[in-house]
């Protein structure tokens, strides 16, 4: 007997607000990764094509905060974004660095993503990975603030689960790390998908 194994549906995330950007460029090389692992399905979301409006904060005064509620009050482009992020097994969040953090774009994405977090854990179980631009520092203060994100949101991450370039042109180390990123994010996938192995409330 055949057991046909799903092919997970890969999703890159691009905070840049710049075309041909080196954001697109590490996304380019991990989705490149990911289609040699096996993933028939890549998509990228390039958040600058989106005007999504901040996060209003409701879990901090009603305690109302759920992806319908998020979806009444934001409109089409919310849903939309998130129904995306939804539907990804793999979820790869490529930012350039922005006064030692991520891009606004990206910021403004990980706070709307609270309504997949809160009580729900809608997430929980996908695989991340991180990609990151930078000039001068903060790359590593970036990562480290989206691991710890994505972490609590319930992300799993697979080994050397990020990488960073400084300046314009992509190094061959970076090109090599952002390439096994996607390989490995994809086998991770693979090797956990449909299996719910971990404790699914976290508490
Ligand atoms: C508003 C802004 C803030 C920035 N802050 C930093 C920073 O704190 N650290 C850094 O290394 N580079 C910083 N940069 C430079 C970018 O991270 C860098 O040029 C990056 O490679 C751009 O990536 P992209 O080509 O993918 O857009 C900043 C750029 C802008 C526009």
């Amino acid at each position: 007997m055949y057991i046909m194994m799903k092919s997970p549906r890969v999703l890159g995330i691009n905070g840049s607000p710049r075309n041909n950007s080196t954001t697109d460029s590490l996304l380019n090389i991990a989705l490149k990764g990911a289609i040699d692992s096996g993933a028939t399905e890549t998509e990228v979301l390039r958040l600058a094509e989106y005007s999504l409006p901040p996060c209003e904060g409701c879990v901090s005064y009603h305690g109302i905060c759920n992806l319908q509620e998020c979806t009444r009050r934001g409109g089409d482009v919310v849903r939309r974004i998130l129904d995306t992020l939804k539907g990804a097994d793999v979820l790869l969040f490529a930012t350039p660095v922005y006064w030692f953090g991520p891009s606004g774009l990206m910021k403004n994405l990980i706070d709307r993503m609270t309504c997949l977090e809160h009580k729900q854990k809608i997430l929980d179980g996908r695989v991340g990975g991180i990609l990151c631009s930078y000039e001068e520092e903060g790359a590593s203060l970036t990562i480290s603030q989206l691991f710890l994100t994505l972490s609590d949101m319930g992300l799993m991450f697979p080994p050397y689960a990020y990488t960073y370039n400084r300046g314009e042109t992509v190094s061959p180390d970076t090109e090599f790390y952002a390439y096994q990123l996607g390989k490995n994010a994809v086998l991770m996938s693979m090797a956990f998908m449909g299996k719910l192995w971990w404790n699914k409330t976290g508490r």
